[in-house]
């Protein structure tokens, strides 16, 4: 039994390499549909590491594991060891699972430590260099999500390892990335970097990362305890104090995963889970879909002028108050059961009118009286689990900065705090006190990894990179297959659309319907025309007619679904 098993690993770890060498383009699959398992995430190879536990008799945790190592490797903007992110799990036996991994202030840190002596930000401090990064939690992540998972570690980090070690084929938008990135990575190393060479780099070129390899390795060794109090967590500090950065061994040592209680709520008769504070993804959710839950929006239509204004509208008011109530519920009091509330969000919309632009100069956040980069897998099994993850270096590849010796890049997390109230962060969020820096501190995510649960049982599972257009991205994938009936495919490519309170504007993708945006245009709305929003990965299972798994990569990346 042991040697059979030996065997299949062996044999899916060499499909594995074999497939990293290909030369791209090499299969970007963006669909699967079928009755076992799935694994849906920005990179091939790293969903491919996902199928092999599964097909190795891993569950949908071992898959999501080894699927953010692979990603740590293959998709280094976002995929990290040196980020944090949030995992939402149902379980087969009926429990929900919220792990918040995300980075922390370290001790050090303070208030207006991005300020300059007028008071004004200092924007580039919080995006690069190792000032910008927070406490890396990805690694503890990783190992607090392994009691819901089956096979060792060992296992789950081997092709990550392998791929590391051995190289894989990047592919062309990946080569256009790292060209694109390359004064950056310059200007934030004082060694030579994996993803630096002097000649360009294209489609097909092999990437190999052994410093990384030798961290993975440590790792597998040595566990977390690792990455927190061994070689790897002297060389982050050694990075530190080579460019001012200030976080110390004791940040490293006392950093800990925790285990929230996930935001759970109701649509018309389905039940949504997702991610509370630090991220205000959960709430932000639940408001804008509790906002239009008696609007019988399904009856408007897809990118109706009607449906888009409503949408647009609830965005508004729960982004709003995003900026002056939500932050790291350890640290700040969250008023989470009043804007959660019925009477509350009834209470926002009274003065929503159908036909006329709201604005944000009037529509501010609610009266309460009380004291892009990022990536999402989306996995399920045959047991019955479902698991959503997002996890982020922040800015694509963080803070640019590689930690010397370890081979991984340290994020720029940082900047997701409020560094001065009112004062856009590199996604135009603003925030007040409540988001303000503070030693050990979570800073605000919008991150919103979702399971929608049908009698019981995971029905949706999705997530998104896109900064602030996370939350938005999510409720609109939601609304497109609770309200308007599309199929999997149409609810993730459609175009998509987002505002965030402010700046007061409606950002629309390509493809985005023409007459609407007129229509909206004359009724007061400020549109403006922008890149792709959000890589939406969705995986919906169906009971009706047997069990049947559909599973959609993004077409915005080189995402991949892939399952058996
Ligand atoms: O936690 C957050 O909300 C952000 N740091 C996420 C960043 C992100 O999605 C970038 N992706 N494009």
């Amino acid at each position: 039994m042991l040697k059979r098993s030996l065997l299949a690993s062996y044999f899916l770890l060499i499909t594995l390499f074999i497939s990293a060498q290909e030369k791209p383009p090499y299969a970007i699959p963006k669909k699967f549909e079928g009755s076992n398992g799935a694994v849906v995430s920005a990179h091939p190879l790293a969903s491919q590491a996902g199928l092999a536990m599964l097909q190795q008799g891993g569950n949908a945790v071992d898959a999501a594991i080894a699927t953010q190592l692979a990603l740590a490797v293959v998709y280094p903007g976002a995929g990290n060891l040196g980020g944090g992110g949030f995992m939402v799990a149902a379980l087969k036996d009926g429990r929900t699972v919220a792990l918040d991994y995300r980075e922390s202030a370290p001790g050090k840190a303070f208030k207006d430590m991005y300020l300059d002596s007028a008071g004004n930000p200092i924007t580039s401090l919080s995006l690069e260099g190792p000032l910008a990064s927070g406490v890396p939690g990805t690694v503890a992540g990783l190992f607090a999500s392994l009691k819901y998972a089956k096979l060792p570690f060992k296992k789950l980090v081997a092709p990550a390892i392998l791929l590391a070690e051995k190289g894989f084929a990047i592919t062309q938008s990946q080569a256009r990335s790292f060209n694109g990135s390359k004064p950056d990575f310059l200007a934030n190393n004082k060694k030579n970097i994996a993803f630096v060479k002097n000649t360009k780099w294209k489609e097909g070129d092999l990437l190999i990362q052994p410093e990384l390899a030798a961290t993975l390795k440590r790792i597998r060794n040595n566990g977390a305890d690792e990455f927190y109090k061994g070689i790897t967590a002297k060389l982050v500090v050694a990075e530190m104090k080579r460019s001012n950065g200030i976080m110390s061994l004791d940040d490293l040592k006392n950093y800990e995963a925790k285990e929230r209680t996930a935001t759970r709520f109701n649509y018309k008769g389905y039940e949504i889970i997702g991610m509370p504070m630090p991220s205000s993804g959960g709430l932000l959710l639940e408001q804008m879909m509790k906002m239009i839950e008696k609007r019988d929006i399904g009856k408007m239509g897809f990118q109706t002028t009607e449906a888009v204004q409503l949408m647009i509208e609830v965005e508004r008011r729960a982004y709003a108050d995003r900026g002056t109530y939500m932050g790291d519920a350890d640290f700040v009091t969250v008023p989470v059961d009043i804007l959660r509330s019925q009477k509350y969000l009834e209470q926002r919309m009274s003065d929503y009118q159908p036909g006329v632009a709201g604005n944000s100069k009037t529509t501010k956040e609610g009266f309460v009286k009380e004291s892009e980069e990022t990536t999402h897998l989306s996995v399920v099994d045959n047991e019955g689990n479902a698991v959503a993850v997002t996890t982020t270096l922040n800015g694509g590849y963080g803070s640019y900065t590689v930690v010397s010796g370890a081979g991984f890049l340290l994020n720029n997390e940082m900047d997701d705090f409020s560094v001065k109230p009112g004062a856009p962060n590199m996604y135009g969020a603003v925030g007040k006190a409540a988001n303000a820096i503070a030693p050990g501190k979570r800073m605000l995510s919008s991150m919103t990894p979702t399971i929608v649960l049908k009698n019981k049982q995971p029905y949706i599972v999705t997530g998104t990179p896109g900064g602030t257009t996370i939350p938005t991205s999510v409720f609109q994938t939601l609304v497109n297959l609770l309200e308007f009936n599309m199929t999997p495919y149409e609810a993730v490519y459609e175009p998509k659309f987002h505002h965030q309170w402010l700046p007061d504007e409606v950002e629309i993708e390509k493809g985005f319907n023409e007459i609407t945006a007129q229509k909206l245009g004359k009724m007061g709305y400020t549109l403006k025309a922008r890149g792709a929003i959000g890589r939406v990965e969705l995986i919906v299972i169906t009971q009706e007619a047997g069990r049947k798994i559909i599973a959609v990569a993004d077409n915005r990346g080189d995402d991949a679904a892939k399952g058996y």
